[in-house]
């Protein structure tokens, strides 16, 4: 992490599931937790977040929880429920600097619904990370709103690649890139429980069904995390002509399922864009 970024004070407002791993992931990679204060509303969570010596506020102690953080802060991550996002930017927006950075890990939060609940000019990005940010293997798209500079932006992804691969791409791929990516470490699991239950159905125990779909998924995952893997090629080679994996993957082609995932990952991308029209 560069020193101008691990000079940022930052605020987490709302520190539950995906804020508090975005937050383990910056810790991860060095940064101060003294220039940290992570917001809760209740103090159900509290005792493991000072265990990371950051400073933590509790709404139901103190009326200004989320103001004070976000007064003191350079960059101020949303992490609160989609539905919360508006109100959240509404409670803070006097009180934040003006080149104060405010990026929402919400979903379906437009840039522009953001925007309408601030100060005009307030540099705003939204993000859509996924959850294996949490083991440091994550991906995160980010897209910035006009009054962010270059160097804003970069920060902020510096800040993300502690606990992932960072994409900046413009916000009319954000619900593309959720179908995909924020979605899709449910996909990886869907196809564990899929082939947990093929095993079963061939005579497997449960257990050892379930261990050889997971230690499957999970090593098959690992391959493809260099960043030159390709897996059209990877899925090739592990696919002798005439031989047994040839036999299931000409079923799964004659049975439709790459279209089927397609199908899949349109509705994720349709249900994104609703969301957005109806939070917005
Ligand atoms: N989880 C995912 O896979 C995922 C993926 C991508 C994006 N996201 C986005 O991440 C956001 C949070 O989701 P999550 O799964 O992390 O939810 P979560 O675990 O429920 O975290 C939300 C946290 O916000 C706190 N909170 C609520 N209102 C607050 C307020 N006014 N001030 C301060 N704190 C407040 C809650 O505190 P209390 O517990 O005390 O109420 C809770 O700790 C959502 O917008 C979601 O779209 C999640």
């Amino acid at each position: 992490m560069s020193e101008a970024t691990n000079n940022l004070r930052l605020a987490f407002l709302g520190t539950g599931s995906m804020n508090g791993a975005i937050l383990r992931g910056i810790l991860g990679a060095g940064h101060d937790p003294k220039k940290i204060t992570a917001t809760l509303r209740s103090d159900s969570r509290a005792g493991e977040l000072r265990e990371l010596g950051i400073n933590v506020l509790i709404g139901a102690e103190d009326s200004e929880a989320n103001t004070k953080a976000a007064a003191d802060a350079d960059i101020v991550f949303l992490g609160v429920k989609p539905v919360g996002i508006t109100e959240l930017c509404d409670e803070i927006s006097d009180a934040l600097a003006p080149q104060t950075v405010v990026v929402s890990v919400a979903a379906a939060i437009t840039l522009a619904t953001m925007q309408a609940h601030l100060r005009g000019g307030q540099p705003v990005v939204r993000s859509m990370p996924n959850t294996p940010l949490m083991v440091g293997s994550g991906v995160v798209g980010l897209s910035s709103g006009e009054a962010v500079s270059d160097q804003q932006i970069n920060l902020v992804a510096e800040l993300f690649a502690g606990s992932g691969d960072v994409h900046i791409i413009d916000e009319s791929q954000q619900n593309a890139l959720s179908a995909i990516s924020g979605s899709g470490p449910a996909y990886g699991f869907y196809l564990a429980e899929a082939m947990t239950n093929a095993g079963i159905a061939m005579g497997l125990d449960e257990k050892l069904a379930m261990d050889l779909a997971r230690a499957t998924i999970a090593g098959a995952g690992k391959m493809l995390s260099d960043p030159e893997a390709n897996p059209a090629d990877m899925r090739r080679a592990v696919t002798s002509p005439k031989g047994t994996t040839e036999q299931a993957i000409l079923t799964f082609d004659a049975q439709g399922i790459p279209a089927i995932i397609e199908a899949g990952a349109k509705a994720a991308a349709a249900r994104a864009a609703q969301l957005s029209a109806e939070l917005g």
